[in-house]
């Protein structure tokens, strides 16, 4: 990608930040209030926030830094943190809970598992401690190196539940990046990564390469992504109708509505569509 990070940040901005606070949209476009996003202000100087996160299931925490000041890449949102909710309430009830198709792996080894867009790495660096699994956190390059830090303050901890966590470079259609990642994973997952419409195709065009090559003339279990979304403008309709075109989608779990919203985080399952 030829872009310039900073205003890339500055336009996804205005994708995830609707220019209303109403909930009522005039021109059918917004669907949530801008109220239930953190707030952003671009700064020169970074501003670290360090916060705590509890994994209730297995007695541990996680630390992340967010450094909100540089932009969206680099502060946690809301879809993250109902992941990490869901993983609490599988870790109970892995039997009955939403997640139990997604997370099965066939033989007895460690899951191996690729996060998209992890922005601080919440949802996948608590995947790895839960699930006991090898966890692969993604991002563009300019944000790898918060992401890397947030890696090594939590690695004694996923490595003391029997997981493990990296973090690598994956720009969402750069067939360099994803060959360089791969596609040996038993689950792809992903949260608040459709936001902007320039980004529908890139993404698709991951999941196309992770979900549908990987699978061509094997015979191993379709590979699953789960998306945990907030919903914000109808336009993302047309991502959705794109990716049905390749994939099988159906919605697995919906949280309540977030304070002041109509609407919660709802979680999503592609797997390739079956011939
Ligand atoms: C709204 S944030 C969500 C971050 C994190 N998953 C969370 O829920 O807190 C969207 C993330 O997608 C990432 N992203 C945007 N465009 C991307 C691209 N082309 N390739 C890879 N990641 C991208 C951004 O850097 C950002 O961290």
């Amino acid at each position: 990608m030829d872009n310039n990070p900073e205003e890339d940040e500055v336009a996804s901005l205005s994708a995830l930040f609707p220019s209303t606070s109403s909930d009522e949209d005039d021109d059918g476009e917004i669907v949530i209030s801008a109220q239930q996003f953190p707030s952003v202000q671009l700064h020169d100087e970074p501003v670290e926030q360090l916060d705590i996160y509890p994994l209730s299931s297995i007695d541990a925490t996680v630390v992340i830094r967010q450094l909100r000041s540089l932009g969206i890449s680099f502060q946690l949102w809301p879809a993250a943190t109902s992941f990490v909710n869901l993983l609490n309430q599988h870790h109970s009830n892995p039997t009955t809970s939403p997640l139990a198709s997604s997370v099965e792996i066939s033989s007895g080894r460690q899951l191996r598992i690729l996060e998209l867009g992890s922005g601080t790495g919440l949802a996948g660096i608590a995947m790895a401690a839960v699930l006991k699994a090898d966890v692969t956190v993604t991002e563009l390059p300019h944000v790898i190196e918060n992401l890397q830090y947030n890696v090594e303050a939590n690695s004694e901890m996923v490595t003391k539940h029997g997981g493990s966590i990296v973090a690598a470079a994956l720009a969402w259609g750069e067939i360099d990046h994803m060959e360089t990642v791969g596609r040996d994973f038993d689950l792809i997952i992903a949260s608040d990564v459709v936001y902007h419409n320039h980004l529908y195709d890139p993404l698709i065009q991951t999941l196309r390469y992770l979900l549908i090559g990987c699978d061509e003339g094997k015979e191993r279990k379709p590979l699953k992504f789960v998306m945990a979304h907030l919903k914000r403008w109808k336009k993302e309709s047309c991502f959705f109708k794109k990716a049905r075109k390749l994939f099988d989608v159906a919605i697995i779990h919906s949280d309540s509505p977030l304070d002041r919203s109509r609407r919660g985080v709802s979680f999503y399952q592609f797997t390739r569509k079956q011939a």
